[in-house]
């Protein structure tokens, strides 16, 4: 018997490339994917629900039970900690997380403040690295930062470079890979594990292509 599945998806660039995979993997995803402001689709035929959330909450729906899967970029992952399991690295989405700021530029001897939308991350690879710190949370435009004196450094993801490379910034150093991550409930994984497993499956044959 197959059991409804409710997938948290983040909407944003990361959406289309997970909508992408799912009609891989031989799920019938009506074209109202490709252009919808809805943020519930239901595709009763495959017996799934969609909910689309910030990139960043995505694992709280799944934590909490709301969605019993969710797709999540690991940079969120490793911001979020939330109890949740991760099933499969889904290889999409690919970038990775870097130091930046001003080319030839030191460090502010004396705390030097870090702009980020990371601010878990950064302080621990900072940590990681015995440098003290001033961490200053933002929510988007991670790179106005530096350029306009608020930060010495941001830490926030590089995918194309093109955001650095155009506003005159260089990245200093990797951080951590980052690819997107199909994540579970933990319960939901033990009540609905055949239907779980089967997308698992199929995903799985089309990301191994
Ligand atoms: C992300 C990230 C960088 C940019 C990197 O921002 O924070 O700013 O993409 O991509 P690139 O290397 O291909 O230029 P996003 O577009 O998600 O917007 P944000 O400013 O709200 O974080």
């Amino acid at each position: 018997m197959t059991t409804d599945l409710t997938i948290a998806m983040p909407k944003g660039r990361i959406f289309e490339e997970a909508v992408e995979l799912l009609r891989k993997a031989g799920y019938n995803l009506p074209p109202e994917f490709d252009d919808s402001r809805k943020l519930i689709l239901e595709v009763p035929e495959e017996n799934l629900r969609f909910i689309l959330a910030k990139p960043m909450d995505v694992p709280t729906y799944v934590e909490h039970g709301v969605a019993d899967l969710g797709i999540a970029g690991k940079d969120v992952m490793l911001e979020e900690e939330r109890n949740v399991y991760e099933l499969l690295d889904l290889r999409i989405s690919e970038c990775y997380l870097a130091v930046a700021g001003l080319p030839d530029t030191k460090m502010s001897n004396v705390a030097p403040k870090i702009a980020t939308k990371y601010p878990k991350v950064a302080s621990s690879y900072f940590r990681e690295q015995g440098e003290q710190v001033e961490i200053i949370k933002l929510n988007g435009s991670i790179e106005l930062a530096p350029l306009i004196g608020l930060a010495d450094r941001i830490v926030d993801i590089v995918s194309t470079g093109r955001t650095l490379k155009e506003n005159g910034l260089v990245e200093y150093e990797k951080i951590v890979g980052i690819t997107s991550r199909l994540i579970v409930n933990p319960v939901s994984y033990r009540m609905k594990d055949d239907t779980i497993e089967e997308l698992v499956t199929r995903l799985t044959q089309i990301i191994s292509e």
